[in-house]
């Protein structure tokens, strides 16, 4: 069965059919997904129960991973995954749920905000593959939005305005704005801003999109109230609901989404029940920009 893509209704977001995720992609179906990547920005593959392995031999397949070391607040001897994961669940090492008030925990709402995964570090990363082992009651859906179709729907003004603007990402300035702001200084220099422009260009199709992120708290050149009331203003225009789609997990689901398309955000569940999300990621080709010194 060859791999097709079929778009969901009439939003951006595809469904993948005829792709077992648990035995080895040929090159075939690897280009058909790259393929379907550029042309979605979100692909949807239900019903794979994959291990760990298996999704980081699907990951391999499509490219060179991006390893998470640093960038939560679990210390290295509180991991509950690999590196070569990011643990966006709400556990700890030994699976329970985090108290409500684990400092943690609250600095992993940061995800309810949108962002584009790992905005904040310098070469940001191109794919996110997020697989559901378990999922909470109710609540707990992934929303995507397409900043392709929102850079698209700018007015020229804006559009020439935003061209060559260069923002700053930290994920301090994220949870700022959660009024989490209890970091050590640590902490404050390994989230040190980082260079992204505000528009970048995709290297297959040539589309532009907004690269925006709950991370940006400043743009180069612009005082910063200025910049975060304008870029306030762009994430409002980026996710109105035509350019949004919102993925309801079930346990098997594998999603994966272009983060130089698109933002996401996860939606709010009982903090009680455990919500076993896993990520693999692949790394960016470079830099979007020179940084400062
Ligand atoms: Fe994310």
């Amino acid at each position: 069965m060859p791999v097709v893509t079929r778009q969901i209704g009439p939003c951006f977001a595809a469904v993948v059919e005829g792709a077992d995720l648990t035995r080895t992609l040929s090159a075939d179906e690897v280009a058909a997904i790259h393929a379907g990547m550029a042309r979605h920005a979100v692909l949807v593959f239900h019903d794979q129960p994959i291990d760990d392995e298996q999704q980081l031999a699907f990951t391999r397949s499509l490219g060179e991973i991006e390893h998470a070391i640093g960038t939560s607040l679990r210390a290295p001897d509180e991991y509950r995954l690999p590196t070569t994961f990011a643990d966006v669940s709400n556990l700890d090492k030994n699976n329970r749920v985090f108290a409500r008030d684990d400092r943690r925990r609250l600095f992993g709402l940061g995800n309810r905000l949108w962002h584009s995964d790992s905005s904040f570090k310098v070469i940001p990363a191109k794919y996110s593959l997020l697989h559901c082992r378990s999922v909470p009651s109710r609540g707990g859906n992934t929303e995507f939005a397409d900043m392709r179709a929102a850079y698209d729907a700018l007015d020229a003004e804006t559009r020439a305005e935003v061209e060559d603007l260069v923002c700053e990402h930290s994920q301090i300035f994220s949870r700022q704005q959660l009024g989490f702001t209890d970091f050590t200084e640590e902490e404050r220099a390994r989230f040190a801003p980082v260079r992204q422009r505000l528009v970048r260009t995709h290297p297959v199709t040539g589309r532009k999109s907004l690269y925006l992120a709950s991370h940006a708290g400043g743009i180069v050149g612009w005082p910063v109230p200025e910049a975060r009331a304008f870029l306030r203003d762009l994430v409002e225009h980026a996710t109105q609901r035509q350019f949004v789609y919102a993925h309801r997990w079930r346990v098997g689901d594998l999603v994966m989404w272009d983060n130089r398309q698109t933002m996401h955000r996860a939606r709010p569940f009982p903090a009680d029940e455990p919500r076993d999300m896993r990520r693999t990621t692949l790394v960016g080709d470079g830099p979007t920009v020179a940084q400062a010194t």
